[in-house]
């Protein structure tokens, strides 16, 4: 049996208001103790463990919940931003471009690119990750996407209805009826999650509903990509289907967020491709102030948003999606923790995952702050 105690916290995020403060329950001048990877104990500093970490007056909080990530992928879009940058639109079309470099990678490569930005994220302070396939879009490759995938979280997502493969052009429905049969089988056991992408360009409203519901009866978890390049069905589909999340949310009618308020769905909010596509930015005070759980998630990926840091992410919520800082924290944290369906991540009370990051500042405003500085010191797992 190994106990570690963080000690010496100036500012402790808990997210239990029964714990301390406001809806993230700070506590000042607080320890935390770890026995086995779980917290036994948050309270005043001078808690005494085997092990000791000296926070000396710095900010503790639960380790970033990144509920939307692409992470397994091959090749280079920085042409493509380039010229976004330059004034091209974003169409989710070069999606096509990273299945192919995807195809062509080795295994051994896929999972060393794989692993590299799992490292990436972690020294941003996300310790819970999920992965999505996606640039497979065949048999094989979406199983080999999985695999990898698994290797590195439980929270694995197949994504077959990315979008359609060059050799399925014209044949949507075709392809729809292979991701809901033979690869959807192959896939069902490396999977938790399924998910589609519902957007003119990818998947229409039935051809999402018929991969989620054929998710649903392989015992899988559901999620849908919507509303990100325009008004759409896909908020309405999460809810009707009972997704736990929606993600994009750029584009929400007043009837989505009413939906959306009447529902356990998460409303995810991708504010880094948001940034990287030069959308708009979505004003969450909407979701928010109706009641809508809502999370943030770095949506890395080469096209949309190539970025593993949450901290960004929070940056751009509080600054161009009118969150306040409190209330982005929750989203990275607690929120992703609701979007994955996950009580044990996402807080740090007794009970929890002992996953909390030091940061080099004294509270956690200063992730907004300060942004594009390297605030996270350590990482506890
Ligand atoms: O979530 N929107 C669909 N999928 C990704 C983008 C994928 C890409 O452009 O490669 C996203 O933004």
């Amino acid at each position: 049996m190994s106990t570690l105690v963080i000690d010496r916290i100036g500012s402790l995020v808990t997210n239990d208001p029964e714990l301390g403060d406001g809806p993230l329950g700070l506590i000042p001048n607080a320890s935390v103790v770890i026995e086995n990877g779980v917290v036994i104990a948050v309270g005043p500093s001078g808690a005494v463990a085997d092990q000791r970490i000296d926070a000396d007056g710095a900010c503790v909080l639960p380790g970033f919940v990144d509920s939307h990530t692409h992470l397994v992928f091959a090749g280079d879009r920085s042409a493509e931003f380039t010229a976004r940058m330059a004034g091209q639109p974003y169409d989710g079309g070069g999606i096509v471009v990273t299945t192919e470099a995807t195809r062509a990678a080795t295994t051994d490569e896929l999972d060393r690119l794989t692993m590299v930005r799992l490292a990436e994220a972690r020294r941003h302070g996300t310790t819970t990750i999920e992965i999505k396939s996606g640039y497979g879009l065949d048999v094989p490759n979406e199983l080999r996407s999985l695999e990898i995938a698994a290797r590195h979280t439980p929270e694995t997502t197949f994504l077959g209805a990315h979008l359609l493969p060059p050799e399925y052009a014209g044949r949507a429905d075709d392809y729809i009826d292979l991701v809901c049969g033979e690869m959807l089988s192959v896939a069902a056991d490396r999977a938790r999650w399924i998910d589609a992408f519902c957007e003119t360009g990818a998947f229409d409203a039935d051809q999402c509903r018929a991969v989620l519901e054929a998710g649903r009866d392989a015992g899988l978890g559901l999620r849908l990509h919507g509303n990100q390049l325009g008004y759409g069905p896909g908020v309405q589909l999460a809810v009707e289907c009972g997704c736990a999340s929606v993600d994009h949310c750029t584009y929400l009618s007043d009837d989505d967020i009413a939906a959306l308020a009447g529902s356990d769905t998460v409303a995810t909010y991708l504010p880094a491709a948001d940034f990287s596509t030069r959308q708009r930015f979505p004003n969450a005070r909407r979701t928010i102030d109706a009641g809508v759980d809502v999370a943030i998630a770095s949506n890395c990926n080469p096209g949309s948003s190539y970025t593993t840091s949450l901290p960004f992410c929070i940056a751009l919520a509080v600054r161009d999606m009118h969150m306040t800082i409190d209330e982005a924290i929750l989203a990275a944290t607690i929120g992703g923790a609701k979007a994955l369906r996950r009580d044990d991540v996402g807080r740090l009370s007794p009970g929890s995952a002992g996953h909390a990051i030091v940061l080099d500042a004294p509270s956690h405003h200063h992730l907004a702050y300060r942004p594009g500085v390297q605030l996270v010191r350590q990482v506890i797992t």
